[in-house]
């Protein structure tokens, strides 16, 4: 498999999410419209790799344009203000732009090429600089589970949803490779199946043992003894230390913490927000009805039913065990052991 995404030739290359596993489709995407509209319908998802995908996509922005001056500037505006309309949960998205905007305005004053150029060895090394923090944050996290342990893992957060290498799926990499991963059991992810269609592809594509679970069957083989830990991405992690990560993470801490099992994030500090201070002030996306009434664009609920399609939920922190990240592992007090990892002190 090619990288999640990629740049080639003045355009954006990403295999097209949507059609796996079935199909390995790829986009190239040589106008950042397109690049923003291959974000909000999931072409390409997962926290790390959005923000990737739209620093590309500003790169392209600058390379499709003759603008020059106030004009340029003008543009880039424009094509940072649509890709930030995309999807709302993600700070990542909004972490990699706000970097890409400080990379154009050092330019000010140089001509279109230039920062063109900038942007493009921006968007790389953020590219660069994802799949390292996953590397590393594999490894640190790996250390956390037994040897020979049974797994939970919801929605993907494998090496689709980031640069490559992934981050609930970097530590889950890392640990088979150490012996430490008898079986991964994989929520199959309703409703948009993230679980059953990525990650389980993902997995089984690398050889480790993985076997694919409806959701609500995670809390019978808690009960059971099945499972030994949970670890799962995040979106969004506030100063507290509440987790937003696909819907459904939420029931499955609640059910990891009545049966004593440990419930741990991966994610890297572009995923940290200590600008917001709580989860409830995590802005929760919405997305269409179509995804819950529909599955392979075939209606499965009655016309006109009312539907609620929440794409996130927040994980309070007092049930995560610990967060990962490619500096360290905090643990609770989170608002203390958070910001030391973000200022580069733990
Ligand atoms: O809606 P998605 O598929 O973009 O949601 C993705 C998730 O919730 C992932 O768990 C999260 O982005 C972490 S990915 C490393």
């Amino acid at each position: 498999m090619e990288p999640t995404v990629t740049w080639r030739d003045g355009a954006v290359v990403l295999i097209d999410q949507r059609k796996l596993p079935l199909h390995e489709e790829y986009l190239t995407l040589a106008d950042h419209r397109a690049v923003a509209a291959a974000i909000r319908d999931m072409a390409v998802r997962g926290a790390p790799a959005i923000g990737v995908t739209a620093a590309y996509g500003l790169a392209v922005a600058l390379h499709a344009t003759r603008a020059e001056g106030a004009a340029l500037a003008e543009e880039f505006e424009a094509a940072a203000a649509l890709l930030a309309a995309t999807r709302p949960t993600a700070v990542n998205l909004f972490w990699a732009i706000e970097r890409m905007r400080a990379r154009f305005r050092a330019g000010a004053g140089r001509d279109r090429t230039a920062l063109a150029e900038a942007a493009l060895a921006e968007a790389q090394a953020i590219d660069a600089e994802d799949f390292a923090a996953c590397r590393r944050m594999g490894d640190l996290g790996a250390a956390l589970l037994p040897p020979g342990a049974r797994v939970l893992t919801h929605c993907n957060a494998g090496a689709l949803a980031t640069a490559g290498y992934g981050t609930a799926l970097g530590v889950i990499r890392s640990a088979f490779r150490d012996g430490r991963i008898a079986r991964v059991y994989v929520d199959e992810t309703r409703p948009f199946l993230q679980g059953a269609r990525l990650t389980a592809w993902e997995l089984h594509h690398e050889g480790i043992p993985a076997t694919l679970i409806a959701d609500n069957m995670a809390g019978h083989l808690m009960a059971r003894g099945e499972i030994d830990a949970v670890v799962v991405g995040s979106d969004r992690i506030a100063a507290n230390g509440d987790v937003a990560n696909k819907i459904g993470t939420y029931t499955v801490a609640v059910l990891a913490k009545e049966h004593g099992l440990p419930f741990y994030v991966a994610a890297p500090i572009s995923t940290f927000d200590l600008n917001t201070a709580n989860g409830d002030a995590i802005p929760i996306e919405e997305r269409p009805e179509e995804e819950v009434t529909h599955h392979g664009g075939k209606r499965l609920a009655p016309e006109g039913i009312a539907v609620r399609n929440p794409a996130f939920d927040v994980t309070p922190h007092r049930y995560v065990t610990a967060i990962v990240c490619e500096r360290g592992v905090a643990r609770a007090p989170y608002a203390e052991s958070l910001r030391a990892l973000a200022e580069g002190q733990a």
